[in-house]
């Protein structure tokens, strides 16, 4: 095995064992977004060997799971690729990306410099979308007994990351707060074009919602 497998392969028990969210936030979501991010990093010409590891690190020590803590997850990640014989800048290029990575509020900028981290945040963010975005949707509200929905409750577009920590009324507003914005937000063409078909599911999925909400089929 060469060493940047091992790495790869200690990184991925590191992080099996290390994911503590909902049901959204799980292995299962660490090794999609990686496939997907590989998937684009081969379009877009992004070093693999960085995208693979910021993607399995990325949610690592989640703020969301850690009483808002933004600081925890890039400082785990440094810790554990310190254990390996890796240049500096390597490390602060996957910390960089850890840092940068989630979505903040929907006034709120994404400040994504290299490609590895754009890669990186597309394939996190196309996870949000879609059948698979809408089920992680309604298991993190169902964490953290956020309601499905409250009518005539207006959506929130925050301006800032402390802002939008605070979470959304209801769920059905997470939808317009983020997923819904995020197909014109991916960085690179490749994540842009899946995109699309996630977002007209999502979009078809909420008139639905409405119809059976108001007692119709
Ligand atoms: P990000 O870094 O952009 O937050 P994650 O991979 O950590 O990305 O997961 C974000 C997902 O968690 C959202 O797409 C959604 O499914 C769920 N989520 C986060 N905040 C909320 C919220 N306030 N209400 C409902 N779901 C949420
Ligand atoms: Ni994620």
């Amino acid at each position: 095995m060469t060493n940047s497998k091992q790495i790869i392969k200690r990184t991925e028990e590191f992080v099996k064992k290390t994911m503590t969210g909902d049901p959204g936030h799980d292995w299962s979501h660490i090794d999609r977004v990686r496939k997907v991010a590989l998937y684009i990093a081969k379009k877009e010409k992004a070093d693999p060997f960085i995208v693979e590891l910021a993607a399995l690190l990325h949610d690592v020590a989640d703020y969301k799971f850690h009483k808002g803590n933004d600081k925890l997850g890039g400082r785990t990640a440094a810790k554990w690729l310190k254990k390996f014989k890796l240049d500096d800048e390597t490390i602060k290029e996957i910390v960089y990306i850890i840092n940068e990575v989630s979505f903040k509020g929907a006034k709120v900028k994404y400040n994504m410099k290299s490609i590895e981290g754009k890669v990186v945040q597309d394939a996190d963010k196309l996870d949000a979308l879609g059948a698979i975005g809408i089920a992680r949707t309604f298991s993190f509200g169902g964490k953290f007994n956020v309601p499905m929905y409250i009518p005539n409750k207006k959506p929130f577009f925050h301006s800032s990351f402390e802002q939008y920590k605070k979470l959304s009324a209801s769920t059905i507003n997470h939808f317009y707060e983020k997923l819904l914005l995020l197909k014109d937000r991916m960085h690179t063409k490749t994540a842009r074009q899946l995109a699309q078909p996630r977002h007209k599911f999502m979009e078809v999925y909420l008139k639905k919602f409405y119809k059976e909400w108001n007692g119709k089929s």
